[in-house]
């Protein structure tokens, strides 16, 4: 069974790994610190059934731009465990976040012209379109599409791509919201009686 989770600092060296065994663009491990310690929400790691990492999706925000938007740093998927979903997964998951929490109003990201597997997940699968071609951009002077995808769908929209796409790798989702019961075609329940002095019957706990 493989899932899809969130990352932690935990996954940080077993994503490395699988980066450096994927791609030529590898990071030193303190990269990947920076985007967990200020992106926390948009890191993802697929695993399989012992708990081992076999892909992983490396994000992060461009906050000073107007208007904020997501780049994906880095993304791969361990060979043994290609053609799965798996990578689908893990930027639909981020893609998700980057609207969630951060109001993104778009992701970008570069791929390598040869990269044909990536170019189509991109393209055809994600809704990215290519914005520009950035000559010799790699170290080896090949060349990036620079791809960019819009949440024009908002919230909604990204929430639904994800759901759709949850049930094949068997991702662990957050616990949805019970169904009120106006959705169940109930009447509303009664309004809780106010308490003397106007306190609400169940206060919130006090911060820790
Ligand atoms: C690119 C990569 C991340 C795709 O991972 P994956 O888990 O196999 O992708 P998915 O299973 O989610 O497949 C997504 C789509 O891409 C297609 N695809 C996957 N591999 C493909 C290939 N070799 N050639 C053509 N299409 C391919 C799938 O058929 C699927 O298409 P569909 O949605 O139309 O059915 C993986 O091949 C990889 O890690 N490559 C090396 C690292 C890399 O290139 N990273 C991207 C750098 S920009």
């Amino acid at each position: 069974m493989l899932s899809v989770r969130e990352a932690g600092v935990n996954d940080l060296l077993q994503m490395q790994q699988t980066n450096l065994w994927c791609l030529p663009e590898n990071y030193n491990l303190k990269y990947y610190f920076y985007h967990l310690l200020s992106w926390p929400q948009l890191l993802y790691v697929a695993e399989d059934h012992k708990g081992k990492a076999v892909g992983y999706v490396l994000a992060k925000m461009e906050e000073d731009d107007v208007p904020p938007h997501g780049h994906i740093t880095s993304l791969s998927v361990l060979r043994t465990h290609r053609k799965c979903g798996l990578a689908t997964k893990l930027m639909r998951s981020s893609h998700e976040r980057m609207v969630e929490t951060f109001d993104a109003a778009h992701v970008a990201l570069h791929v390598r012209r040869s990269n044909r597997a990536a170019f189509h997940l991109y393209s055809q699968t994600l809704n990215y379109t290519i914005r520009d071609v950035e000559k010799g951009y790699y170290a080896d002077g090949e060349d990036a599409y620079d791809m960019r995808k819009t949440f024009a769908e908002g919230k909604a929209g990204v929430k639904e791509a994800l759901g759709a796409d949850a049930a094949p790798v068997g991702a662990s989702e957050a616990p949805t919201a019970p169904p009120s019961p106006k959705d169940v075609g109930l009447p509303p329940p009664p309004a809780a009686p106010a308490e003397a002095g106007g306190a609400a019957a169940n206060p919130p706990e006090p911060p820790a």
